[in-house]
C-alpha cells in the first residue's frame, strides 16, 4: 500500500501526486483565474476576493472589471481580443508578474477557463472556482441540477441545445445576449418539441434580476431578445 502522506500546499505552490505517492509535482502557478459569480458581489467568495486583492494586473470584461475599479489594479479588457491578451499574458510573464484573469460565474463552465487550457499547461493555473450563472437560476428555483443537461447557445451554434430539449426532460442552458429567445423557442417548436415550461432568469443577483415563466407557445409568439444575461431553463411538463 502507498504511504498517504498530507500534502501540505501553498495556493501557488498547489502539487499534483501520482496515486502511488512517487510522483509529486510542485509548479508556480503563473495565471490565476477567479470566478467571480453571476456578478452581485455577495456571491463573490472569500477565496476569489482575496486573488483579486492580491493581484498585480487584472484581465476581465469590462463589466466585470468595473466590480473592482476601486482597488486601482493595472488592468486589461477582454473584447474580441483575445490573442493581445495573450500576449499581454506572455509579456507580464517574462516580467515576472503574475495576472490574474476574471471569469463570471465559474472559469470551468461555458468560460475563459476552456480558452485558457487550449494555450497553457495545468500547471501554470490556479483556478479559483465561482458560483455560476447556473447554479444560482437553480437555486432561485429550487431546482436541482446533477439531473440536468447543461449547454449553451452563447458564442455556439444551437443544434446541441435543441438535440438536448428533445431528448431530456431537464435543459439547462446559457444563452447569446444579442440573439433572440422567441427565436430559439420557435426553433424548437418546427423540431416537434412541446409541453415545455420556460423559466428565463435574467439578470441574475443584479438589482434588476427578474425571472418569467413562459409556456413554449407563448414564447414563440413573443419578441423576447432584449434581456441582456440570461439561463433559460426549460422543463418537460408531459
Ligand atoms: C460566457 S458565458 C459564462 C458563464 C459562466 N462561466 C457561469 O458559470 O455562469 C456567459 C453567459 O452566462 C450567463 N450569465 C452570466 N451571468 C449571468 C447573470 N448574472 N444572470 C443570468 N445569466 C448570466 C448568460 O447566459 C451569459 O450569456
Amino acid at each position: 500500500m502507498p504511504e498517504v502522506t498530507e500534502l501540505k500546499v501553498k495556493e501557488s505552490e498547489q502539487g499534483i501526486r501520482s496515486s502511488d505517492n512517487q510522483v509529486t509535482v510542485v509548479v508556480s502557478k503563473s495565471i490565476t483565474v477567479v470566478g467571480i459569480g453571476p456578478g452581485g458581489k455577495e456571491y463573490l467568495t472569500f477565496a476569489a476576493m482575496a486573488a483579486i486583492e492580491k493581484a498585480s494586473v487584472l484581465i476581465g470584461g469590462q463589466r466585470n472589471l468595473e466590480l473592482f475599479n476601486n482597488l486601482c489594479k493595472e488592468t486589461f479588457v477582454i473584447k474580441n481580443n483575445l490573442q493581445e491578451m495573450l500576449d499581454f499574458i506572455k509579456e507580464k510573464d517574462r516580467c515576472n508578474l503574475a495576472v490574474t484573469v476574471l471569469a463570471t460565474g465559474d472559469p470551468g463552465l461555458f468560460g475563459i477557463l476552456d480558452f485558457l487550457r487550449r494555450h497553457f499547461p495545468p500547471e501554470s493555473l490556479l483556478v479559483i472556482p465561482g458560483i455560476s450563472s447556473i447554479q444560482l437560476a437553480c437555486s432561485r428555483l429550487a431546482l436541482t441540477w446533477h439531473d440536468a443537461v447543461l449547454t449553451s447557445t452563447h458564442g455556439r451554434d444551437c443544434r446541441h441545445f435543441i438535440d438536448s430539449v428533445k431528448t431530456h426532460n431537464k435543459v439547462i442552458s446559457l444563452t447569446n445576449p444579442r440573439s433572440s429567445l422567441s427565436e430559439l423557442a420557435r426553433l424548437l417548436i418546427a423540431e416537434g418539441v412541446e409541453k415545455r415550461t420556460v423559466y428565463l432568469c435574467q439578470n441574475l443577483s443584479y438589482p434588476d434580476e427578474i425571472i418569467i415563466k413562459y409556456r413554449l407557445e407563448e414564447l414563440a409568439v413573443l419578441e423576447v431578445t432584449q434581456y441582456s444575461n440570461n439561463v433559460m431553463v426549460i422543463l418537460n411538463d408531459a
